[in-house]
């Protein structure tokens, strides 16, 4: 393939097939920031053959104007912002504006944004019944993929894809209710009784009160436990095509509804390559349960023949330091302080998994920086939350921006079902064999 444009010419590549000359060009797209995009929608159709990219290392799935992130430079804005100024001078719910509508919201804005938000805090009442079908003891990333799916059937009136008012009721319910849904999955796997949403609390604050309020006495919200996890959510809040935005995006592709699309979401974010993380650096960081035996682990997390990997380390996109981690890392000092915690073993294992990492000849060669999932874990736990709910965290904060992708999408004029190709490795066209021949 050779380059074919100049620096003024709109750009594109020459492809040529070498065994009968000729020539396809596929043209250049250029974002607003970031590489550029070869075009290959009319590959297929020119030339019978598809690509090959497993894991989309090197494919755009969709335009996007939601996030930016270059990778190398370790930068990451949310409609042109950083997330640094984001992180510590916005608050959730203006991210949340910001993401679904492109904007900044006025003041205005915000305060009509907010009361709708909190206005759909409460969970159909039915809904309750829906968690007494679960075990006490399932994960509650099982529980908010199944309560989350099941938002399909009880909010009917907000299902038609195609009517902007209704998404816009659709987002705010699930903006609205996921801290609802999340706490209740707490609340439900401790045998609490559910507490319910407080109106004059804001998002991060009315959280907390329902995880850890309980009727009998009254809860005062800590308004620094609080403020640090609104700066969670915001650093959680987006990062582009991940694989459970993706994975929204798949889901919404055939039309299915907002709340099923999100539950497929959720699924996706579970695992512990993506969402799930968070939860395996806390249980990684226990394994290791002493300094001492930290190289002990980098040299397993080296061995190819060792199943094991540095949790909360290494990150598709970014081969320089995650901007996530650098506030989250400053938060959890600063939470920590706040909460009179002196020692915490579990800080001071990994800062130093985190010298010594950064400092060993295979992490540096494949630039294998810790990542968003690297603190958050030991903050959550200094506020009193249980390892298994951190994903669920984490689902709960990433839940408006897979509505705003979702909603980018359907809004695409060009949006079309997604159906990746495939490159058949299997058997050949063969003759059927009876069963009583085999
Ligand atoms: N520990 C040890 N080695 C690692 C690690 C790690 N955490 N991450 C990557 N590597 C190595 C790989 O073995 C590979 O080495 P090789 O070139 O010698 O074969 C090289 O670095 C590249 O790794 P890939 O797996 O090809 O990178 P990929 O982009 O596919 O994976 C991922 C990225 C999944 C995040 C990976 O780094 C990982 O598993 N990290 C640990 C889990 C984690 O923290 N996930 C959270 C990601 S952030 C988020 O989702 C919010």
């Amino acid at each position: 393939m050779s380059k074919a444009a100049t620096a003024n010419a709109p750009q594109s590549y020459t492809l040529v097939d070498n065994t009968t000359g000729k020539k396809i060009e596929l043209p250049v797209l250029d974002g607003t920031q970031g590489p550029q995009v070869l075009d290959i929608r009319k590959l297929y159709n020119d030339t019978g053959a598809f690509t090959f990219d497993p894991g989309f290392t090197s494919t755009a799935s969709c335009e996007s104007a939601i996030t930016y992130i270059d990778g190398d430079q370790g930068i990451l804005q949310h409609r042109g912002y950083n997330i640094e100024d984001l992180a510590v001078q916005s608050d959730f719910m203006e991210v949340s504006y910001l993401l679904l509508n492109g904007e900044l919201p006025s003041v205005e804005q915000k305060k009509t944004f907010v009361n709708a938000i909190t206005r759909h805090t409460m969970v159909h009442e039915q809904i309750q019944f829906l968690f007494r079908g679960f075990r006490r003891d399932a994960h509650p990333m099982a529980v908010l993929c199944g309560v989350v799916g099941a938002l399909s059937a009880f909010y009917h009136d907000s299902l038609d894809i195609q009517d902007p008012q209704q998404r816009m009721i659709s987002a705010h319910r699930l903006i609205a209710k996921i801290p609802t849904i999340a706490a209740m999955a707490y609340k439900y796997s401790i045998g609490q009784p559910f507490v319910y949403p407080k109106n004059d609390l804001k998002y991060a604050e009315n959280f907390l009160h329902m995880c850890f309020a309980v009727p009998c006495e009254e809860y005062a919200v800590n308004p620094v436990t609080a403020r640090a996890l609104d700066r969670i959510f915001i650093l959680h809040a987006d990062h582009e095509q991940n694989a459970s935005t993706s994975t929204v995006r798949l889901a919404g592709s055939s039309g299915a509804n907002p709340f099923a699309c999100i539950a497929a979401g959720i699924a996706s974010l579970w695992g512990p390559a993506h969402g799930g993380a968070n939860e395996a650096v806390i249980k990684m960081l226990q394994e290791i349960g002493d300094k001492k035996r930290i190289p002990e682990f980098i040299k397993r997390a080296k061995d190819k023949n060792d199943g094991f990997r540095l949790m909360g380390f290494g990150h598709r996109v970014y081969k320089n330091y995650d901007p996530r981690a650098t506030v989250m890392r400053q938060t959890c000092h600063e939470v920590l302080n706040e909460l009179g915690i002196k020692d915490e073993p579990l800080l001071d294992m990994a800062m130093e998994l985190e010298r010594i990492a950064l400092e060993d000849d295979y992490f540096v060669e494949r630039k294998l920086y810790p990542n968003v999932d690297f603190y958050s874990g030991i903050i959550l736990r200094a506020m009193g939350f249980p390892t298994a709910l951190f994903t669920v965290l984490f689902a709960l904060a990433r839940t408006v921006c897979w509505f705003a992708q979702w909603k980018e999408m359907i809004e695409d004029p060009n949006q079309r079902i997604g159906r990746p190709r495939q490159l058949y490795v299997g058997a050949k066209p063969r003759a059927y064999t009876p069963l009583h021949k085999r």
